[in-house]
């Protein structure tokens, strides 16, 4: 028998294996591309063709993932129907949540073998985006939008859910961030995919498991929490005096910190660049001065870095988009590594059962009731 470990929260505890992307503290590679290489030279597609089939399509390859995505991209009106009925003040995440898990009643893939679960997880990528489309069009009183034909993953997302064909900064900018936050080894909600996987349960509770365990502020709600934090403050100042206090009362900040990434998220790094470029263009450089003035003393004095959902949370933010939407949008992204990790999991598998410690009371008697105080 192997001598038991106990780590609070799994720190530093290695899970399992993966083949699909390494977190390293000087890097981030999915599939042993750099992050940086794939944001700068390709698309979001051709990442969940990576992803999900363990290399970067030919262009044949990328056209039929295209073609399969346009023809599961409709949504069944039995979905529409349950996002005309959820009340208006249920949050995005929970209606993604409960929508994913009806969708998986209208599932057009039968089987699942490899190749079955891929074509599956393709669909969810459609079903995810389509869904967070028409719940936004809802929002607003107005219907849901049959998809385009001929436009990528993020622009069709934007298209859908605003009804124009949105620009090409605001297309690639949402493309960068779906890339971005594809993927992250054994992440909170990516291991929840895995444990269901473990349990030789279905893809679509695996998705339904990985959602609610990324609409956390501790993980993937980051990014709305980071946004509704800076949202408060009119000026640099203001976010200044906040900082001072957050520190004082040893308050969190949200999109800040990493479990794994002590010095800096790479994916911050190349977003920010980014922001930074976008908030030029749209004049609104008052909000990179506010979002300064809550970084700088964070990495000066507390050595805190900004992780992921903090510059994307205002990129989104400088896009028009409501900030109920973000970690639906992470969704769209990350259901592609849930997805390859199910996969994975699936197909090398062992029931994920670790063990507890026990620290309740002592062994005792049960009294009958009547005796009971
Ligand atoms: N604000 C203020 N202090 C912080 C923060 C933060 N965001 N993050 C860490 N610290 C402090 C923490 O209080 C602790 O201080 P001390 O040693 O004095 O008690 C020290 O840094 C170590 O932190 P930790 O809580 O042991 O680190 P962890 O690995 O358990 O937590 C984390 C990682 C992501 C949960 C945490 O940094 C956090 O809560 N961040 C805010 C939420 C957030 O941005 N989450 C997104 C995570 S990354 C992308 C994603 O998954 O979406």
């Amino acid at each position: 028998m192997v001598e038991a470990i106990y780590k609070p929260g799994l720190e530093g505890v290695i899970a399992g294996e993966t083949t699909i992307a390494a977190v390293e503290q000087t890097s981030l590679s999915y599939r042993g591309y750099n992050i940086a290489d794939l944001a700068e030279n390709t698309t979001f597609e051709e990442v969940a063709h990576l992803l999900l089939y363990g290399d970067l399509p030919t262009s044949k390859q990328l056209s039929q993932l295209q073609t399969t995505l346009a023809q599961v991209r409709p949504l069944p009106q039995e979905v529409i129907q349950v996002l005309r009925k959820i009340p208006t003040d249920v949050p995005m995440m929970d209606v993604l949540r409960s929508t994913l898990s009806f969708a998986g009643h209208f599932d057009p893939v039968k089987g699942d073998a490899p190749d079955d679960l891929r074509r599956r997880a393709v669909w969810l990528m459609a079903v995810s985006a389509g869904v967070v489309a028409a719940r936004f069009r809802l929002l607003k009183n107005r219907e849901p939008l049959d998809p385009k034909p001929g436009l990528s993953h993020a622009a069709q997302l934007l298209y859908q859910a605003i009804g124009e064909e949105p620009d090409e900064t605001a297309t690639r900018l949402l493309d960068l961030t779906l890339i971005l936050y594809a993927e992250h080894e054994y992440n909170a909600s990516t291991f929840a995919t895995r444990i269901v996987a473990s349990t030789m349960s279905d893809m679509v509770s695996a998705i339904v498991a990985g959602v609610g365990t990324l609409k956390g502020p501790l993980h993937g709600g980051a990014n709305e929490a980071a946004m509704n934090m800076l949202a408060q403050f009119d000026s640099a100042d203001a976010a200044s005096k906040w900082i001072r206090e957050a520190f004082e009362k040893k308050h969190k900040v949200m999109g800040f910190g990493h479990r794994v990434y002590k010095n800096g998220d790479h994916r911050a790094h190349i977003l920010e660049d980014e922001l930074r470029t976008l908030a030029e263009q749209k004049g609104q450089t008052k909000w990179m001065e506010i979002y300064d003035a809550i970084k700088d003393p964070m990495v000066n004095e507390k050595k805190i870095y900004p992780n992921v959902d903090y510059p994307c949370g205002l990129t989104y933010y400088l896009l028009g988009l409501p900030i109920d939407m973000y970690t639906p949008l992470f969704v769209c992204s990350r259901v592609t590594g849930w997805c390859a990790h199910f996969i994975e999991q699936a197909m090398n598998n062992r029931l994920i059962r670790p063990l507890s410690r026990y620290t309740g009371p002592a062994e005792r008697k049960v009294a009958p009731i009547a005796q009971r105080v």
